[in-house]
C-alpha cells in the first residue's frame, strides 16, 4: 500500500545507541523516574464469582496493601481469569471510571477466549488526576522524588503485576501492559522501565505517548502542560513551542522497550492524538525491534478503547 506523502516523512533524532540511557533521558525530560519501591504486603480476597461470562471466567476482587516509604497505598482490584485453565498470562490495565464500569464496557469475554486474564484498578486509587488534589496519592509517599502523575500510574501498572503474581491461575510470564489515552502514556512508561512486561500496548496515547513531538499535529507540549501540569516533571513545560529542542522523541521511547514487543493502536478520527505521528514513531522505531515485534493498527472512528483495539492487542500478544 502506498501511504500518503505526510505519513512517510518526519525528521527525528536518531535511535538510541546501544548502552545509552535513553530511559533516564525520558525520566529527566518528561515523566520523572518511577521509583522501584512499594512492597505488596497484604492481598485479601474480598469476593469470588466463578463461572461468570457464560461459565468461561472467574471474577475475583482483592484488596491490596502496598507499603511505601511514607505510608500505604490501598488498591481494590478486579480480576477476570479463564475458568478452570492452568495459569493464564495477564493483561494489566488501569481504568478511568471504576472497576464495575469495566464489566459493562470492556470485552472481557474476548480476552478470556484469547487465553488472557485481565487485572484492573481505578487509576485514581494510585494518584489523583488533579493538579491540586484534595488527598495526595502515591507520589507523596516517596520522599525526594520528582515524578509526574503519568509515572505514578506507570508505577501502579507495575504493582498490578506484583498482585497478579500472587493470584492463583494468573501468570506474569507473557504479561501485557495496556492503556488508553493518558493511561496509554502510562503503559508505555511502565513498559520502558519494567522488563517483566512482554508486551506494551498503548491505544490513542497521543502526545507524550506514541505520537512524535516533531510531527506537528494534534496536541502539543503547550496544550498538554497547560491543562495537565501534574502529569509530568515541571521542567518539561519549558519545551512548549520548542519541540525541536527536546533531547528525545517518542520513537526512542518505543525503541527503548525493544526487543520486548510493542503494539500501538490509533483511530482515524482521533486527530488530537495524531495517529499519523503515532504511525511515524512506529516506523522510525522499527529498526530497533526483531521482525514483527512492533505492530501498528489503525481503525475507523474516534478516541476510545474499543473491542477492535483489544482484539488487535490480544492477537498481537498471542503471536509472540
Ligand atoms: C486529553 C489530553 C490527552 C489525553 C486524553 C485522555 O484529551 O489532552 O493527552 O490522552 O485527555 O486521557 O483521554
Amino acid at each position: 500500500m502506498e501511504l500518503p506523502e505526510e505519513w512517510q516523512r518526519a525528521v527525528v533524532p536518531s535511535l538510541p545507541a546501544a548502552g545509552s540511557d535513553v530511559v533516564g533521558e525520558f525520566a529527566d525530560t518528561i515523566y520523572g523516574r518511577t521509583p522501584d519501591g512499594g512492597e505488596l504486603t497484604e492481598l485479601v480476597l474480598r469476593s469470588r464469582d466463578d463461572g461468570v461470562l457464560d461459565g468461561a471466567a472467574d471474577r475475583l476482587r482483592h484488596r491490596a496493601v502496598i507499603a511505601c516509604p511514607l505510608g500505604d497505598v490501598v488498591l481494590d482490584t478486579l480480576t477476570h481469569r479463564p475458568a478452570g485453565a492452568g495459569a493464564a498470562p495477564v493483561v494489566v490495565v488501569l481504568n478511568f471510571k471504576g472497576n464495575d464500569e469495566t464489566i459493562e464496557t470492556w470485552p472481557y469475554a474476548t480476552a478470556i477466549a484469547a487465553g488472557y486474564a485481565v487485572l484492573t484498578v481505578d487509576y485514581q486509587q494510585i494518584e489523583p488526576d488533579d493538579p491540586a488534589p484534595a488527598a495526595p496519592g502515591v507520589r507523596a509517599l516517596f520522599p525526594n522524588e520528582t515524578w509526574g502523575a503519568v509515572a505514578a500510574w506507570a508505577w501502579g501498572l507495575c504493582r498490578l503485576l506484583d498482585i497478579a503474581g500472587r493470584i492463583p491461575g494468573v501468570d506474569t510470564a507473557g504479561a501485557v501492559a495496556l492503556g488508553h489515552s493518558r493511561l496509554g502514556k502510562a503503559a508505555l512508561w511502565a513498559g520502558a522501565q519494567d522488563d517483566r512486561f512482554a508486551v506494551t500496548a498503548a491505544n490513542g496515547s497521543g502526545c507524550c505517548g506514541a505520537a512524535l513531538f516533531r510531527h506537528p499535529a494534534g496536541e502539543d507540549i503547550a496544550a498538554i502542560t497547560t491543562k495537565f501540569p501534574h502529569w509530568f516533571v515541571p521542567s518539561f513545560a519549558a519545551y512548549a513551542r520548542h519541540e525541536n529542542d527536546l533531547p528525545v522523541d517518542q520513537h526512542q521511547l518505543l525503541a527503548s522497550i525493544a526487543p520486548r514487543r510493542v503494539a500501538i493502536t490509533s483511530a482515524e478520527a482521533d486527530a488530537w492524538a495524531d495517529p499519523i505521528g503515532e504511525y511515524l514513531a512506529v516506523t522510525a522505531a522499527r529498526p530497533s525491534f526483531p521482525p514483527n515485534a512492533i505492530g501498528y493498527h489503525l481503525r475507523p472512528g474516534d478516541h476510545d478503547l474499543l473491542e477492535e483495539d483489544w482484539r488487535y492487542v490480544l492477537d498481537f500478544a498471542n503471536r509472540g
